[in-house]
């Protein structure tokens, strides 16, 4: 027991030593140490799971109100069907996610809980104080539909909301100018 106790003596005086110096580089430009992205991943995975348990999800919600909202609160950083990721969403780390792709991973209600709390320590905002339950909802159900989502479908949610069209490339600018 002492032997263990020393050793994780030791480990912690080593981590005070390296952050109270200076030594972690804390710039976004470059990438994480291996360990401290798996404990930024595995604190994200396990937190959400943990705390969505028991969340009721409401059954339906508006696909163009949650369309919208996501034309405005989340295409910057996260992109959008044929949208890239903002300059604000390229400059991040760790980077947010290609909805696109990752959203399977998760279930309505904790992409809900995601929405509303924000991730610690990555950007990711928490939208719980600024939207009421309906809005967050819509986002969480229009998030879950990303992946089957073509980029000339989310043009015609955008359309019958009237938020301005979006697009990628070299319209970019045009476009993030509109999100301001
Ligand atoms: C300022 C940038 C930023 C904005 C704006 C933002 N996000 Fe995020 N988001 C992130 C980052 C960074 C992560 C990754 C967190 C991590 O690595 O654990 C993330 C993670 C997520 C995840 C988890 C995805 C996964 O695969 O792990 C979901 C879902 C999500 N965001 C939805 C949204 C929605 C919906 C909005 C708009 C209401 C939004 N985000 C706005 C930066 C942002």
């Amino acid at each position: 027991v002492i032997s263990v106790l020393g050793v994780l003596a030791v480990q912690g005086i080593i981590v005070a030593i390296v952050l109270y110096f200076g030594l972690y580089d804390g710039a976004a430009s470059r990438p994480h140490a291996k360990i401290v992205r798996w404990f930024l991943s595995t604190m994200m995975d396990r937190s959400v799971e943990r705390h969505a348990r028991g969340i009721q999800a409401p059954g339906q919600a508006s696909v163009e109100e949650g369309a919208s909202h996501y034309s405005h609160m989340c295409v910057l950083c996260h992109g959008g069907p044929g949208v890239e990721r903002s300059e604000i969403g390229q400059g991040l780390n760790p980077r947010p996610p290609d909805l696109m792709r990752s959203m399977t991973d998760w279930s309505p209600e904790e992409t809900y809980w995601i929405i509303k709390n924000g991730v610690k320590m990555t950007g990711m905002p928490a939208f719980g104080s600024t939207h009421t339950e309906e809005q967050l909802w819509a986002l969480a159900y229009f998030a879950k539909q990303l992946p089957q989502l073509s980029p000339a479908q989310y043009q015609d949610l955008l359309a019958k909301t009237g938020s301005s069209k979006q697009s990628g490339g070299s319209t970019q600018l045009e476009s993030t100018e509109n999100q301001h």
